[in-house]
């Protein structure tokens, strides 16, 4: 393992942000991870993990030891009458598993495909897209626990999952490794989301692959092309109370007497679509979406966030919970 000092992010997070680690590493094996860990101890520096940069908003100066976690390999570890068991390593790529997959006749995750970012990301926050959620699919997940300096495995509970929401957001403890799904059978579609209900006769999983990937390119800016880090806010969960205020909101009634409002719309209704901070913006097409439109710093993502952020609870009184880590 190499640590390099200075380490430059830039090309490393999907916003196109310039960051600069202290120093940083790519790391291959768990020996590494805890090579890294004893380094950043000595350095007396925090210990921050990155996969595939597609949920993180970065400082231009990290003051931290940032291991780039790059890890490889996956496999179908079994399959019995109700279910197919399937492990990858956190370092993989979220979007080639999701298609490796369902290239092989296994459904399951084919509406989260084409989220950006590795799949030790992917429980970070719970992804969730097209009515499919992580957790759903969820089964184990192995994790360096840096406290103890010991493996554990973690089950879904233990998790604590949530909508855009786990155990991993609060603690830094765990270091994911690898994670394994587990994969109903037998497979059914689920095409509730408005855009997937038109999919006709009886799709299979390529076919609704196919579809959410058309959405996603329909609806989504390509970080390739313009750097985002997808949607910036969580979808406010409000009580019906609050709800009731704004009629006209796009609601998501949660089944706990509370409601999931859109915040794209919430911002859109506060005319900020396609405003701008200096090189950042909101995009033009979709008002959930912070953009860098070259350039842009992290002071720029800072203050385009802040003003939707009070313009949202200036007009609606609702707080606004930013996604991506900040590191
Ligand atoms: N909307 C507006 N104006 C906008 C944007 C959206 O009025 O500028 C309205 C839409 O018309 C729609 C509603 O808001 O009625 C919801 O929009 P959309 O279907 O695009 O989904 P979203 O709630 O904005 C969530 C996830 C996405 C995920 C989609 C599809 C969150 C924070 N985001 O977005 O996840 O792809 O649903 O399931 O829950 C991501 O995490 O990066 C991400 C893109």
């Amino acid at each position: 393992m190499r640590i390099v000092p200075e380490l430059d992010l830039t090309a490393h997070n999907t916003f196109g942000l310039k960051s600069r680690a202290a120093y940083g590493a790519r790391i291959t094996s768990l020996d590494q991870i805890v090579a890294l860990r004893a380094f950043a101890a000595e350095q007396r520096l925090p210990l921050a993990v990155i996969g595939g940069g597609s949920n993180v908003l970065l400082r231009e100066e990290i003051d931290s030891v940032v291991a780039l976690m790059t890890t490889k390999g996956r496999s179908i570890l079994g399959l019995d009458k109700d279910r197919v068991l399937v492990r990858a390593m956190a370092g993989e790529d979220w979007p080639d598993l999701v298609a490796w997959l369902v290239g092989q006749g296994i459904g399951g995750l084919e509406n989260l495909s084409g989220i950006p970012g590795t799949v030790g990301a992917a429980p970070v926050q719970n992804i969730s897209a097209y009515g499919v959620e992580l957790a759903e699919r969820f089964h184990s997940l192995t994790a360096y626990d840096r406290v103890e300096d010991v493996l554990v495995t973690l089950d879904r509970d233990a998790c604590g999952f949530g909508y855009r929401h786990s155990i991993f957001k609060a603690t830094d403890r765990y270091v994911i490794l690898d994670v394994t799904l587990s994969l109903p059978r037998p497979w059914k579609p689920v095409i509730g989301y408005k855009g997937l209900e038109t999919l006709s006769g009886r799709p299979d999983a390529d076919a609704v692959m196919k579809r959410v990937l058309e959405l996603r390119r329909e609806k989504l800016p390509d970080w390739r092309l313009i750097g985002n880090a997808g949607s910036f806010f969580h979808n406010p969960v409000v009580a019906a109370s609050v709800a009731a205020r704004i009629p006209d909101a796009p609601r998501y009634p949660q089944g706990d007497g509370r409601i999931k409002l859109a915040a794209g719309w919430l911002i859109e209704m506060c005319g900020l679509k396609a405003a701008r901070e200096g090189s950042a913006g909101v995009h033009d097409d979709h008002a959930l979406i912070l953009v860098n439109h070259g350039g842009a710093t992290f002071s720029d993502v800072a203050r385009m966030a802040a003003r939707v952020r009070e313009a949202v609870n200036a007009r609606f009184g609702i707080e606004l919970v930013q996604e991506p880590r900040t590191i």
